[in-house]
């Protein structure tokens, strides 16, 4: 049988899977299996709230203007973000494809992607999101959803989505080096028979593994790094976020790479109702970026510049001794206006309120380490005076707290502590999103992986949205490759 008579299987459905998918499908005409393990689409991407990334797009060019930005300056951020860790061929694809990533969510699915954030360690307004009521990775994820759904209703033999079915085994000829088929287990299925135990095989000869990160296996962390504190601490992952993809790539000879590399971010809302909660919300970093800032509950002030790498900003808050390592978030009106919809809905689920800088001090300075009022007063102002350099050296200070702050202003607040956000470690692979072992030979022929299951593309630290965008980008590029190996 030659290979493009049978189906491409793609594995899970976060944000790489349906780029890769939703790619073989659309240009290529090519017939996909989506097998996911749990019951609905999405995994971690339908989480993402800041955006994603991209030079020279026509948000950046038509909406802000920004001219002075491009591949090279996204991929010296990346570079230095990374550490010497990772492998630079890989950064330099994901920021030289990032307009094209942007342009096809705008051009092939309309998606607005028209507002864009600074996040940390970037060098420029580039984080992609889209006016309107949606966060971006729902709203990315449902519009590729309903596109693949859309497909199936009119040319059902180009994708059968699995859902509720795991990818348990992959079976590769030890000689060709050829896939030869996959197992899938039922992952509802309790009574299955005894013949088959609710495992199905699945035949093909090229695979695109996209099963995400490890963010939620605690095992697995304390595994790689030793650290029994790591291991401990929340996250903001999904249950379903347990590394399997790495596992089976490793019993087939993949080389994991910077596995030790995980990536706390520095805000995770504290439920003031659940406080030892083990899965908590992400505070998005454009929290931060739009305006907001991080004050002591100790003493009332500023301890970091906020818009440091996610890595330092994190490393402040565990060095600044603060019960818990919670500390506090304050935002302006401003942040609130332009990111309501957003706020709104932590709001809703109680973990920021709505409060004035008189009420928020009284209720916080109760130890009276915070000197007075005015000294908390004194903060916002001259953090708010853009004509003077910032006392932590922050640069973005967009939406601040005005020039006539007083008792009455009213701002926004929330608690946070540090959380497992990103595993950067993973699969190697290389430009063409083909999987390789530790003599940077193919594992298997057909056999491809994109997403946070990889490896190699942030190095020591990931840049907030980079990780969307390195699903569009090596989803994506696994279709191409796919495409012109049958060619
Ligand atoms: C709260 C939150 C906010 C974030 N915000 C942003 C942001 O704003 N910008 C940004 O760039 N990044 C952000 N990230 C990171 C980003 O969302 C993820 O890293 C990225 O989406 C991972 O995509 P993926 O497709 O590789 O994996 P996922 O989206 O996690 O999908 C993997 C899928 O594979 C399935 N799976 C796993 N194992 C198996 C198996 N054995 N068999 C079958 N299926 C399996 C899982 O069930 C899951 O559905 C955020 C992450 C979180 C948690
Ligand atoms: C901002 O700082 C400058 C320089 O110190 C000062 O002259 C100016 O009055 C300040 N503005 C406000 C609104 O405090």
């Amino acid at each position: 049988m030659s290979a493009s008579q049978l189906p491409v299987v793609v594995v899970g459905s976060g944000l790489a899977g349906l780029s890769a998918a939703t790619q073989l499908i659309t240009k290529y005409k090519i017939p996909v299996v989506l097998i996911e393990k749990a019951d609905k689409i999405g995994g971690n991407s339908v989480k993402a709230s800041s955006g994603i990334n991209g030079v020279q797009t026509r948000t950046q060019l038509e909406n802000y203007h920004i001219t002075d930005d491009n591949a090279e300056v996204f991929y010296q951020d990346t570079l230095k973000s990374s550490k010497k860790l990772g492998i630079p061929k890989l950064m330099e694809k994901l920021a030289r494809d990032s307009t094209k990533s942007i342009e096809w969510l705008q051009n092939d699915f309309q998606i607005k992607l028209d507002l864009l954030s600074q996040l940390g360690g970037h060098s420029k307004m580039r984080t992609h999101r889209s006016s309107g009521k949606l966060p971006p990775g729902f709203e990315i994820v449902s519009t590729l959803q309903k596109n693949l759904e859309k497909i199936k209703e009119t040319t059902p033999e180009l994708i059968d989505i699995k859902l509720n079915s795991k990818l348990s085994n992959i079976k590769i000829n030890s000689i060709t080096k050829q896939i030869e088929y996959v197992e899938v287990t039922n992952t509802q299925d309790t009574t299955a028979s005894s013949s088959s135990n609710g495992v199905q095989q699945v035949h093909t000869n090229v695979l695109v593994l996209c099963t995400g990160g490890f963010g939620f296996n605690k095992e697995m962390i304390y595994e790689v790094t030793k650290s029994k504190f790591l291991s401990e601490l929340p996250t903001s992952n999904g249950q379903q976020t347990l590394g399997e993809g790495q596992q089976l790539m490793q019993k087939l000879g993949a080389e994991l790479i910077d596995m030790d590399q995980i990536q706390v971010h520095p805000t995770g809302f504290v439920d003031p109702t659940d406080r030892k909660s083990n899965v908590k919300f992400l505070a998005a970093e454009a929290l931060r970026g739009l305006g907001g800032i991080l004050v002591s509950p100790v003493d009332g002030q500023r301890f970091v510049n906020e818009l440091d790498t996610r890595d330092h900003v994190t490393d402040a808050i565990f060095n600044a001794n603060l019960p818990d390592n919670v500390a506090l978030l304050v935002l302006s009106e401003k942040v609130y206006e332009v990111f309501a919809n957003n706020i709104n809905f932590y709001i809703f689920k109680k973990l920021i309120k709505k409060t004035t800088v008189g009420e928020f001090y009284k209720e916080h300075d109760v130890a009276g380490k915070w000197g007075s009022q005015e000294k908390f007063i004194t903060q916002l102002i001259e953090y708010s005076n853009e004509s003077t350099q910032d006392k932590f050296n922050r640069e973005v200070r967009v939406n601040s707290f005005g020039d006539s702050i007083n008792a009455d202003t009213v701002i926004y607040v929330g608690e946070i502590t540090p959380i497992i956000h990103f595993t950067m470690g993973g699969v190697k692979i290389n430009e063409k999103a083909q999987v390789l072992n530790n003599k940077n030979e193919l594992v298997a022929h057909g056999l491809y992986s994109a997403g946070e299951v990889t490896g190699g593309v942030h190095g020591a630290n990931r840049l907030g949205g980079s990780s969307l965008l390195e699903c569009v980008v090596f989803g994506r590029q696994a279709a191409d490759s796919i495409a012109s190996s049958y060619a």
